[in-house]
């Protein structure tokens, strides 16, 4: 083990180096009984002479922090050094955060895998199954090949070129999102996207609109940044855009597939949201977050799409896609604000991995995404299909569903009389685990509901989890 010290100079070395080591066993950084390096190695190792290095350990051993023993070599004594570990934590006062984290609930992070039942229900997971990692194996080793040759430095912040340049295809093609490859940023998913978005648009004090209910790390992201907080109602159309405060500088919305209850957002009311975002110059983001999995109906227009006043910023992510700890997704802001937010990519991280972009990119090109999509979105269409027959028909004295147009999860209203902490307690025993809607509501009294994620658990696990529901829940009473 190398010592970490430092000698400067070349005055009292023998003097310098017997104060670091007292120092570092007091400080339990070198622990009882620990063995140090000859005099002889530390000198080569140190660049001093031997001399330099046997002043000190005599020094240290007369002073009884060192001892030898008789097979040979120097340790720290036994009595006087304390145990490794930190120093003591009496003696130290805490650092305070923020306020704000401080007050941050640590669970924003989702439990972690091992600790998920048989049957989880949990939205926003997507099923590795269903991946190709074959195909991405290959197309990370071309990665790696380019990676190896390159020069070493840093990159665009706004990503892998060719990676922004598959995603604006892809978004023209899917989404009818014109947008050229300058204007895409990649980013570490979705939320990395609304953050950036964020901090280039507001100062503390603006206001945020937000649905509610709606995603809560978003929510954290805009308070985080200072903003004031505005709860927007949705209903069966979406946002109730009617209700936006006047002086909101940024409106938050999910149109496709509104998170957590579903519906998409109606014709009207996304062109009566551009007209009030270009009056007020106020940026909408657009937060697509699992559109590309459609099963009913003509896909609505994406907000970017129908934007002529340059207010929309659009993301999308391929943690719904492919999956979530991926970490990448993009967002297409207004020309505008292009520039500012590779400036603000720039200041937090300055820009992704390489590795998994340049990936990524190939992934796409060679038409591996696209088949895995059609593929995934075949699953998904069955799963939420079993999903809805158990939901309307043996669990429909609970549960009222509502149909969504896209995504990987679907929500529930609870039938009147049922709450929804008994009904998720209740079913925990048999090993499922199911998400209550209350969760995510913040400023309104929430309508109590069930979210069913289906991107994680095979259709044959949905049949043989929900069918054992009814007899759960009727013995309830
Ligand atoms: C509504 C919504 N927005 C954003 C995200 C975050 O996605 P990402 O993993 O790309 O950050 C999620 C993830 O579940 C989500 O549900």
């Amino acid at each position: 083990m190398d010592l970490h010290l430092i000698l400067e100079g070349r005055r009292d070395l023998a003097g310098q180096l017997f104060r670091q080591l007292r120092e570092a066993i007091l400080a339990g950084r070198l622990a009882a009984g620990a063995k140090l390096p000859s005099t002889r190695e530390l000198a080569a190792q140190l660049g001093v002479s031997r001399k330099t290095t046997l002043d000190a350990f005599d020094r240290l051993i007369a002073e009884g922090y060192l001892a030898t023993r008789p097979g040979g070599g120097t340790y720290v004594a036994a009595g006087l050094a304390r145990e490794a570990g930190p120093a003591s934590t009496s003696a130290i006062r805490p650092l305070a955060p923020s306020p704000f984290w401080a007050g941050l609930p640590e669970a924003l992070a989702l439990p972690a895998g091992e600790a998920l039942a048989p049957y989880d229900f949990r939205g926003g997971v997507t099923d590795k199954r269903l991946f190709p990692f074959a195909a991405w194996r290959r197309c990370l080793d071309t990665a790696l090949a380019a990676q190896a040759r390159r020069r070493s430095g840093y990159l665009d912040p706004a990503g892998d070129p060719a990676l922004r340049s598959e995603i604006a295809r892809y978004l023209a093609f899917s989404r009818a999102v014109a947008c050229a490859r300058d204007e895409v940023v990649v980013t570490q998913g979705a939320q990395q996207a609304i953050d950036l978005l964020a901090r280039v648009m507001l100062r503390p004090g603006d206001v945020v609109a937000l649905e509610s209910p709606g995603y809560p790390p978003v929510r954290a992201s805009f308070a985080a940044q200072g903003a004031v907080l505005a709860d927007v109602p949705v209903d069966g159309e979406g946002l109730v855009v009617e209700r936006l405060p006047d002086n909101a500088r940024l409106v938050y919305v999910t149109p496709s597939h509104q998170f957590p209850w579903g519906m998409s957002m109606s014709l009207e009311r996304r062109l009566a949201l551009l007209d009030w975002a270009g009056r007020r110059d106020a940026l909408v983001i657009e937060d697509d977050y699992d559109g590309e999995f459609r099963f009913a109906g003509r896909p609505l227009d994406a907000l970017k799409s129908l934007d002529r006043a340059g207010r929309v910023a659009y993301v999308g992510t391929f943690s719904k896609t492919l999956f979530p700890d991926l970490r990448i997704g993009y967002a297409v802001p207004p020309p505008s604000l292009v520039g500012a937010l590779r400036r603000a990519r720039q200041v937090g991280d300055w820009h992704g991995c390489a590795l998994t972009q340049a990936a990524l990119a190939a992934f796409m090109a060679e038409g591996h995404f696209a088949r895995h999509l059609r593929r995934a979105r075949k699953h998904y269409a069955d799963r939420r299909a079993r999903l809805l027959a158990h939901l309307r028909g043996p669990l429909s004295p609970w549960l009222e569903a509502l149909e969504p147009a896209a995504g990987i999860h679907l929500a529930a209203r609870l039938a009147p009389g049922h709450d929804e902490a008994t009904l998720i307690a209740a079913a925990r025993p048999a090993g499922i685990s199911l998400y209550g809607v209350s969760a995510f509501y913040a400023g309104q009294p929430p309508v109590p509901g069930l979210l069913f994620g289906y991107g994680g658990i095979a259709a044959a696990e949905i049949d043989t989890a929900l069918a054992q529901l009814p007899e759960v829940w009727g013995r309830l009473g």
